[in-house]
């Protein structure tokens, strides 16, 4: 397994996501069994960066990811746990409470990584950093990021934040090259910053591209571990996929310590 390291972290370059565990917008009592042995198969198979977020389900994928952790018998120091407030709770006093509420849920006493889910249409992000910083200080939680940040809001963030800024989430994937684009990914290279992939698998463009299909059959893989593969080769590049399926998980995480030739990816440039 492949790992990045910076600001004294060391993080495996794939971690498990939890959007639709426990439910999607609501809790969903049919999920509940579902979501409870995904999470198991993933501590088991050696996920211990796990995504999650106070609208997962509405705060319950935090509960069954809480309670998955407590019956694993892993200690909190061996993981990393990622939460996020959303954004209509982005006010200093609804900051400081959204992450009481997600520390409670996962019955834990720190989050490794707290990150602004969205930007909010009338964020104030000054106040809103002026809560995070305080959270910090307080050793709620370990380190501080965004997701979906556009460049220009990513700049703010950095100058905001009081200990260097760990993480864009952003949506990145073979299909999804925007972070590419608007320049997110190079500034986050420049500024030994993260930049965690969501949905790095999720697109039918991935099971249905020839070129990837041929390049995964002749290294006995699957599509999916080759598109993990191009992330997380780029440098600062982490990725958090989701799977309900043991299998996929386990591919998923192999697919960190998938090497791939300047020529395997060339049709597959510019990153
Ligand atoms: N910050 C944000 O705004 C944001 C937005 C979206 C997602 N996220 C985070 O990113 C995580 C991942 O994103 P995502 O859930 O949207 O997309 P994803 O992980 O790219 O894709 C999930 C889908 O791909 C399938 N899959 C996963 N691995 C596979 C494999 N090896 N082979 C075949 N199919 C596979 C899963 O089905 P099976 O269950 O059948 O394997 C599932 O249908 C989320 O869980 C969440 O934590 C964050």
């Amino acid at each position: 397994m492949y790992y990045e390291t910076l600001q004294n972290i060391t993080l495996p370059k794939i971690g498990f996501g939890t959007w639709r565990i426990g439910g999607e917008g609501s809790p969903d009592p049919n999920q509940e069994a579902r979501s409870l042995a995904a999470l198991r198969s993933a501590l088991e198979l050696g996920y211990t960066h796990f995504d999650t977020a106070e609208a997962y389900a509405a705060g319950h994928a935090e509960e069954l990811l809480g309670q998955a952790i407590r019956s694993s018998g892993m200690l909190r120091s061996d993981l990393f746990i990622t939460s996020k407030v959303s954004p209509e709770h982005l006010d200093y006093a609804d900051v400081l409470r959204a992450c009481r509420g997600s520390l409670r849920r996962l019955e834990m006493d720190y989050l490794d990584l707290y990150l602004i889910h969205w930007p909010g249409q009338d964020m104030r992000l000054a106040d809103t950093f002026r809560a995070l910083n305080q959270l910090v200080k307080e050793g709620r939680v370990r380190h501080l990021g965004v997701s979906n940040f556009n460049l220009k809001l990513l700049q703010d963030a950095v100058a905001l934040s009081e200990t260097l800024l760990l993480t864009n989430q952003v949506s990145y994937s073979l299909p999804d090259r925007t972070s590419v684009e608007n320049g997110v990914l190079a500034y986050c290279q420049e500024h030994d910053i993260l930049l965690t992939a969501y949905s790095p698998v999720k697109r039918r463009f991935i099971s249905g591209n020839q070129p990837l299909q041929e390049l995964a059959s002749r290294r006995g893989v699957t599509s999916q571990q080759i598109a993990l593969a191009w992330l997380v080769c780029q440098p600062r590049v982490i990725a958090i996929p989701m799977s309900f399926n043991p299998q996929h998980q386990a591919e998923n995480l192999a697919a960190a310590d998938l090497v791939l030739t300047e020529a395997e990816l060339a049709p597959f440039l510019p990153i």
